[in-house]
């Protein structure tokens, strides 16, 4: 990680050995200002040269800024295309984040390097907002960042902050440095099956991280926050569909997890002026319609994966086939149904839900479209859609699925007039496919291994 401190550090490290012969490291020897001259040039020729060969390092020459931070894991992106590049410039000069500008709405988005928070980063930089993104990348992508900066490049839409939820210090640190009027809190490890395996690493990073995130809001006046929940808060309710009132029981870590968030938001929320959206996603599917975003989970996680990139999986070969778990469900094709959302509807529910957010008020709604799809017609269309033929395998039932999830998205229609416009099983999948297609190798290698 490239730090301001080391750069500066370098000259006085650099006195004790490797350069020890030169005029300049003597104390006794008289004052040689051109050898001192020398000697720094080197040393810059020098620290470039490292810092180009870091694998962490971006050069700046693409109309971004890379600034370290006193050796923390504490990276920032920002647009700086009108301004001189100058690595050791301190990034408080920039104060397009740091202050309010008045008509300019800016929105912390967590976990926009991933799925869902670069899909929503997008459309709130479409819409003018402006967005900084915080993300460890211990599971999004880099390459969607540079998505999104490509396309945004002016100074004052876009930053990335490339820092971890779970660092009380620094997260209280950007919330002290950005004039932030709104947070969209999407980042959070999100599967199932891995949350059974690997429990408190869900608590931890969703419950606990949340609250820092919370304290972080409260301790700096930002009030309102759009909270990204998941239809797992509901476990196996016995009556379909499910509203909102649908008691929630949750039957995983996962799950739980995200309700225990949602607990403390509401608690919290009670005796102070926050404004609350909660959105329960059900499942989410496609990607940018233009091309130019995609869902490109780490490799590591496919066993977790969800029902479309498996489906995609298999359709490029490498995984053999699909295994459908349960053909004898009380379905009418016997297979268990599920709730599809497409990204850009979901997107579009949580632009509505922010224009909506009112002091003192909490919305909670599901992000559903109301209509359960089967497992079968979602290979079907993942057939239609891929033009591929998919092997699919039927087994007998996995014990903990539910045979039916579908949404009563009345709520949300009712009072964010929201419905959903572009889902479309064939389709949505169609254009999930295409960007598969385009982008065989996901955005490229991770910058930062999982944490
Ligand atoms: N994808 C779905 O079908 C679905 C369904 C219901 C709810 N959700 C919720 O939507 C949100 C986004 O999900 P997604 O599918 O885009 O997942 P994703 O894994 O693609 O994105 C999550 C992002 O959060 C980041 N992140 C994780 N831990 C972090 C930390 N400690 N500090 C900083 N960044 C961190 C990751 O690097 C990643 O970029 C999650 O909260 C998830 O629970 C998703």
């Amino acid at each position: 990680m490239l730090s301001i401190n080391r750069i500066r550090a370098q000259p006085r490290a650099a006195k004790a050995s490797p350069f020890s012969g030169m005029d300049f490291a003597d104390p006794k020897r008289k004052n040689n200002f051109v050898g001192k001259i020398l000697f720094v040039t080197v040393l810059t020729g020098l620290c470039i040269l490292l810092l180009k060969q870091s694998p962490n390092f971006t050069s700046p020459s693409a109309g971004y800024i890379l600034l370290g931070e006193e050796g923390k894991k504490y990276l920032i992106f920002r647009n700086v295309k009108s301004r001189p590049i100058d690595i050791r410039v301190n990034y408080k000069i920039f104060t397009e984040f740091s202050h309010q500008e008045p008509g300019v709405m800016h929105v912390l988005v967590t976990g926009g390097a991933g799925y869902i928070g670069s899909h929503a980063a997008l459309r709130l930089l479409k819409d003018s907002y402006r967005v900084t993104i915080v993300d460890n990348l211990s599971r999004g992508n880099l390459g969607a960042i540079r998505v999104l900066q490509e396309l945004f490049p002016e100074p004052g839409r876009l930053q990335f902050i490339y820092a971890d939820l779970g660092d009380a210090k620094t997260v209280n640190k950007i919330f002290s440095e950005n004039a932030f009027d709104a947070v969209m809190h999407f980042a959070a490890v999100a599967y199932v099956g891995e949350s059974t395996l690997e429990p408190l690493r869900y608590y931890h990073n969703i419950t606990s991280n949340t609250l820092l995130v919370l304290e972080a809001m409260a301790r700096h006046g930002v009030t309102t926050l759009i909270y990204s929940s998941t239809c797992a808060t509901y476990g196996e309710p016995e009556k379909m569909p499910i509203t909102e009132v649908t008691p929630q029981v949750p039957i995983n870590p996962y799950g739980k997890a995200k309700k225990m968030a949602e607990d403390m938001i509401l608690d919290f929320s009670r005796n102070s002026n926050m404004a609350v959206m909660i959105l329960r996603y059900f499942n989410v599917i496609g990607s940018d319609p233009e091309g130019r975003l995609g869902e490109a989970p780490r490799p590591e996680l496919r066993e977790h994966g969800r029902i479309s990139g498996a489906c995609f999986d298999a359709a490029l070969g490498i995984i053999a086939g699909l295994k459908v778990k349960g053909t004898d469900y009380s379905t009418p094709d016997g297979t268990c149904i599920r709730d599809y959302i497409d990204v850009t509807d979901l997107v579009d529910a949580h632009v509505k839900a922010l224009a909506k957010a009112k002091p003192r008020k909490v919305g909670i709604y599901n992000v559903g479209t109301g209509k359960g799809r089967s497992v079968k017609e979602f290979v079907e269309a993942c057939k239609k859609a891929t033009g591929r033929e998919i092997k699919v395998e039927f087994l007998s039932r996995r014990p903990g699925d539910y045979a039916e999830v579908y949404s009563d998205p009345s709520k949300i229609n009712r009072e964010l007039n929201w419905t959903a416009q572009h889902t479309d099983l064939q389709v949505s999948l169609q254009t999930a496919w295409r960007w598969q297609q385009s982008h065989r190798n996901g955005y490229g290698p991770p910058l930062a291994s999982a944490s």
